[in-house]
This record gives structure tokens, sequence and C-alpha cells, in this order.
């Protein structure tokens, strides 16, 4: 590259993600079969999308105010209020970012120093990492077990504390492994986070996808909510991953900082995506169930039939992905993910693109028809056959 040396380093050495390097291969490629991209498979609700079409006709095509508009700000602490028990005021605790992935960008960026450590539970959705490095603090990777079902546990979290540590990234339902924490779970982290005083960023993006009781969110912990900055949208649960709408709830001194990075870089999100957004939050429950049951008919059926073909897998309690283990066939992550895209031309990401720990499993989207799972099945099947 020519520019090599004039270029921010940290830019420069920045590895390109697992995920999309994985896939840049496999768009090369003629007949792939894919499980890798984590996106519902659904088309937005109709009704959604109507919000959007109608308030283009409407012409309410210009800038709202940064943090967004008023009555998605309402909807938005009316949804938390209704699932989650979690009060936050519309007005002082809310903003309306593109995504979350901007809403794990924008904080990140105002909480962080350079010297300032980010705890970072891993296998971990790819962009964490790269953006802790992009705002100047450094990553603390905690290694998540599938013997303690990809859960954070007390004593690693508190073994990972220092006292340059900033925060802790919490992300369940998990990409990739679909961990969830439970009350009982919650109860030994909280106590901890309020000792040590840091920032809890709890990305709860897949909240509506738990599949064993009811999501729990940690801003639901009075004595850790000060310190508690939820991350959410409204891709994943209403299948409107184009929408880029998502949100951030927290204290509203934070709110305040967040703002000044988001008004300079963002302005606000797309105006008609916003008002899709008021309607999927007021009217879409329905919609959630119904995509709920088919995705937990899905991952029953993939966990049976994976395991059924020998690649041990753990039953995942919510988002849309399973992280079988591939140890059994002695290739590594990625070497057992290029052989397969190469001989099955099936496409799945390996473990290693969500950290070190991911190493020996393999990232399998469910987010794709009962058919096409079949499929990667079959393909699967005969690659270990003939690996065997
Ligand atoms: C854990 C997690 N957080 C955030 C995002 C970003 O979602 P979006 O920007 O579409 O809201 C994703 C997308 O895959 C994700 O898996």
């Amino acid at each position: 590259m020519i520019f090599d040396e004039e270029i921010n380093q940290t830019i420069r050495f920045m590895k390109p993600s697992g995920i999309r390097k994985f896939f840049d291969i496999a768009a090369t490629k003629k007949g792939v079969v894919s499980l890798g991209v984590g996106e519902p498979d659904f088309i937005t609700p109709w009704h959604i999308r109507e919000a959007a079409i109608h308030a283009i006709e409407k012409g309410r095509t210009f800038y709202t105010g940064n943090k967004g508009l008023p009555v998605l700000q309402e909807a938005i602490c009316d949804y938390y209020r209704r699932k989650f028990n979690v009060t936050y005021d519309p007005r002082e605790n809310v903003m309306v970012t593109v995504g979350g992935s901007e809403g794990i960008d924008v904080v990140l960026r105002a909480l962080c120093q350079p010297g300032d450590e980010v705890i970072l539970p891993t296998p971990a959705y790819v962009a964490y990492a790269a953006i802790i490095e992009m705002a100047g603090a450094k990553v603390v990777e905690v290694e998540l077990k599938e013997e303690e079902r990809f859960k954070l546990t007390p004593e690693a979290l508190k073994a990972a504390i220092t006292e340059k540590t900033k925060a802790v990234i919490l992300n369940f339902p998990g990409n990739p492994t679909g961990g969830v924490m439970s009350r009982e779970d919650y109860a030994g982290i909280v106590p901890i986070l309020k000792e040590s005083g840091i920032f809890a960023i709890t990305d709860e993006i897949y909240a509506e996808l738990t599949y064993e009781g009811k999501h729990v969110s940690l801003a639901e912990y009075d004595e850790v909510k000060d310190r508690t900055v939820v991350i959410n949208g409204f891709s994943k649960a209403y299948s409107m991953t184009g929408y880029r709408i998502g949100y951030i709830l927290a204290h509203k001194d934070l709110i305040e900082m967040f703002n000044k990075v988001h008004q300079y870089t963002i302005m606000c999100a797309s105006t008609p995506s916003q008002y899709a957004a008021i309607e999927a939050a007021y009217n879409g429950d329905d919609d959630i169930e119904e995509m709920f049951m088919s995705f937990r008919h899905r991952r029953n059926y993939i966990v049976k039939e994976l395991n059924r073909i020998g690649l041990k897998t753990h039953m995942p309690e919510g988002a849309f992905y399973v992280f079988p283990s591939v140890k059994c066939s002695g290739m590594s992550s990625q070497e057992f993910c290029e052989k397969l895209l190469d001989e099955e031309n099936l496409a799945l990401v390996p473990g290693d693109a969500f950290g070190q720990a991911g190493e020996g499993y393999v990232r399998i989207s469910y987010a794709y028809s009962l058919e096409e799972i079949k499929t990667a099945i079959e393909k699967l099947e005969h690659f270990l056959a003939v690996h065997s």
C-alpha cells in the first residue's frame, strides 16, 4: 500500500473482519450455500414498511433532532418498561443511533482514553475489539467457556479488573455463542460491577430472541444503573437491518456526552426509518412472536442434526447462532471452513474470527430457511465422512 506510513497506524495494522474476509472468498465462487450472515431472513412486516413509505409520502424527509424523534424516544422507553421492567426518561436517557453499530462506536469513543482497558468476554461480536482499539483503549479478553454455557462468571470478571479498567462489554444473548445471563447469573456479577465502579456496556440487541424464560436487562439493577449503558436496536427483533435504527439508554450526563460525538459525526438517524421504528415499537409484538417461533423451531432442528452428524453443539439459549465444536475433525477453525468452502461449497464462519477463545468452533447462523439448513447439514455430514 502506497499510503502505509501516512495512514493512522491503528487502522493500518487492524485485521480485516474475519467474517468479511471469508465471505469475499465465498462471493467469488458459484453455487455457494452460506449460513454465515447474522441477519433475519424475513422481509420487514408490511405495516412497518408502510410507515416508512408513508413518512416519505408525507414529506417527512428532513433532519430530526440529534437524539431522534421525540415520539420514537417515547416509544423506546415504553418498550423497555413494558418488556423488561426498566424505566428511562424519553427526553433525558435516550439517543437514537444508526443501528446498534453506531451505538457501540459512540459509547466506546466517548468513554475511552488511551491507556484505558475494556474487558471483552470472548468469543464476541467482531466489531467490539476493533472499535475499542480505534478508541485508543486496550482489549482485555476474558474467555467464555462452553462448559459454563458461554456465560460470564463472577470469578472471570473479577480477575480481569485492574485500575485501568474503564468498562466491560456484555452481550447476552450473545453473538456468536447464543449465551444468555439469567437473574441468578447477574446476582454474581452485579456486586462486582458496583464495587469496582466500572461501566457496563450491555448490548441487548438479541433480547427478543431469548428462548428459555425472559430476557433480563442489566439496567434492571438499580445499584448499577447509573453506570450501565444499554445498546439495542430494531435490526434483529423486527427484521429491520437495512433501516439502520438503534439506540442507547443511559444516565442523562452520559447521553449528553454521547450526543456530542453523534451530532458531529452523524447528525441524526434516517427520518423515514425512525417513523418505521415507531410503528415497530408500538405495534410489532405479534411480528416478534411469529419470528421467534420460527427461530426456535430452526434452533431445535439444527442443534439436533449437528449433534447427530457428530459435531458437538450446545443448545444456545438465545440469538440465532449455533457454535458447534469442530475439534473432532482435527482441523483448526480456519482450515475447517476453508476446506468446507472449497470441497462442499458451504460457507460458515471460523470461530477464531470472534477472538482466540473461538478457536476450535465455527459459527452457523440459522437465520436461513429450513431448506437451506437441511442442505447445509447434508454437506457437513458428507464433509465429515470424507475427513473421518
Ligand atoms: C451483538 C451485535 N451487536 C450489534 C450489532 C449491530 O446491529 P445493527 O447495527 O444492525 O443494529 C450486531 C449485528 O450483527 C450484533 O450481532
